[in-house]
């Protein structure tokens, strides 16, 4: 699939931003702050209807915008067709706004309205996002229907790669646990649903471990909990096992191309499902592993098992790459694992995602860069962005449409 077009309206640092696209490649070539990330950060948001890296959905709003709302439109090229989507953000000047009239003009409103806030706003934030101090909104039209977010994650699939990225093999499980599911849930809406349902769980069941310890209420209020817990968890388990099986042999090929000795994915859920288990024995399983940890979850407040405590190893052989892999080891599995993902969506989704590379060529070396470059060949949209065009070998710039963006402008 790719955009055909792409109109941003006070989104971040784009006042108004009128652009065509088409199949093909782009590099967006620009300074330092000038507007590259902005742009990737719009295009996932058609992925996954929400920001991956701001906090509050205000952060979009182009500060000091008259209408205080911001609007992401684009036309996409899918397989079976065309389709408009619409994203429009509202959100009240605050007194973060560097150009708001008067500070803390809305401070005294208390808590958000985000109509399809939280969960219901698309996929889950990587950490958890503050409170918002003041009311937003997010609306979203397909084909100038409205419609629920959640249902309109993964209409346009994307896979963005960014230096942080390169950190995915030694930063947090939650890294790692936020790649599966943002993978997962471009492919499957019903993983999107249990995951969304799976986390207002997590937030109920640990707020009446509290109260229960606190004795503030009945320790047999918990079976309720475990079950819907263990109801939801057990999908996800088995999504997420899947997930890694069928990436494991492109991020292995990639990693070989590499010069490594191949890569082994290596999924670590704080439970093991059987998958050959019948779906009721399953969840039944796991609901007494939770009734033998209900002392140790109740003394603690937390839950102690489920998705929310997965993992995932790289591993070389025997040995775990987070712990004694080299710099370039890491940097080459985390790009054989985005490389992997890319094709996992489109056999699973049967369309090619569209690839964003935000300013990662720069980060790697050359051998990693030809790899990167030579994989994306048969990509229908790949947009790039870089703060040093010199740095793209020829071939792949002699290729691309190149587009200049300075302060918030394309041209
Ligand atoms: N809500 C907003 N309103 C206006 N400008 C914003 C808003 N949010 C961020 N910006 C500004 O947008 C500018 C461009 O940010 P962006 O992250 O896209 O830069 P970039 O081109 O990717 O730079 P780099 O090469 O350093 O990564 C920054 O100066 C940032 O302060
Ligand atoms: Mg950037």
């Amino acid at each position: 699939m790719y955009l055909e077009s792409l109109d941003l309206t006070d989104f971040r640092n784009y006042e108004a931003l009128r652009l065509s696209l088409g199949a093909g490649r782009f590099i967006v070539a620009g300074d330092n702050a000038q507007g590259k990330s902005n742009l990737c950060e719009a295009i996932r948001m058609l992925a996954t209807m929400r920001s991956f890296r701001a906090g509050t959905d205000r952060e979009l709003v182009r500060w000091g915008s008259a209408g205080h709302f911001a609007r992401i439109a684009s036309d996409i090229a899918r397989v079976d067709g065309t389709l408009r989507l619409e994203i429009i953000i509202s959100a009240p000047p605050s007194a973060e706004d560097p150009l708001a009239s008067a500070a803390g003009l809305w401070a005294g409103e208390q808590g958000s309205r985000d109509e399809v806030g939280g969960m219901g706003a698309g996929l889950p934030p990587m950490p958890p996002a503050p409170p918002s101090r003041v009311a937003a909104g997010k609306r979203i039209k397909v084909n100038g229907a409205a419609r629920r977010a959640i249902d309109c994650v993964g209409l346009v699939t994307v896979v963005l790669f960014e230096p942080a990225d390169l950190d995915l093999v030694i930063g947090s499980p939650s890294g790692r646990r936020h790649f599966m599911d943002v993978t997962l849930c471009q492919i499957s809406r019903s993983y999107c649903r249990a995951l969304s349902h799976y986390q207002r769980v997590l937030t109920q069941r640990s707020a009446l471990l509290r109260r229960i310890r606190d004795n503030q209420d009945d320790p047999r209020a918990l079976d309720y909990w475990d079950g819907q817990l263990a109801a939801l968890a057990v999908p996800i388990i088995i999504e997420r096992a899947g997930l890694v099986t069928r990436c494991m042999p492109t991020a292995d090929q990639v990693a070989l191309k590499l010069g490594g000795r191949g890569l082994r994915l290596e999924y670590q859920p704080s439970y093991a499902v059987d998958a050959e288990l019948p779906p009721a024995t399953a969840v039944a399983a796991f609901t007494e592993k939770l009734a033998s940890l209900r002392r140790r979850e109740i003394a603690q407040g937390v839950n102690l098992l489920g998705p929310h405590r997965d993992d995932l190893a790289f591993m070389e052989g025997p040995v775990n790459l987070a712990v004694y892999g080299s710099r370039g080891q890491q940097r080459g599995a985390a790009l054989a694992l985005k490389l992997a993902e890319l094709e996992a969506i489109e056999i699973e989704t049967g369309d090619q995602p569209i690839l964003v590379l935000d300013d990662v060529l720069s980060e790697l070396d050359p051998t990693r860069r030809a790899a990167l470059l030579e994989s994306v060949g048969e990509i229908s949209q790949v947009i790039l962005t870089t703060a040093e065009p010199e740095s793209i070998p020829r071939a792949f710039a002699a290729s691309a449409r190149w587009l200049n963006v300075r302060d918030g402008e394309i041209g």
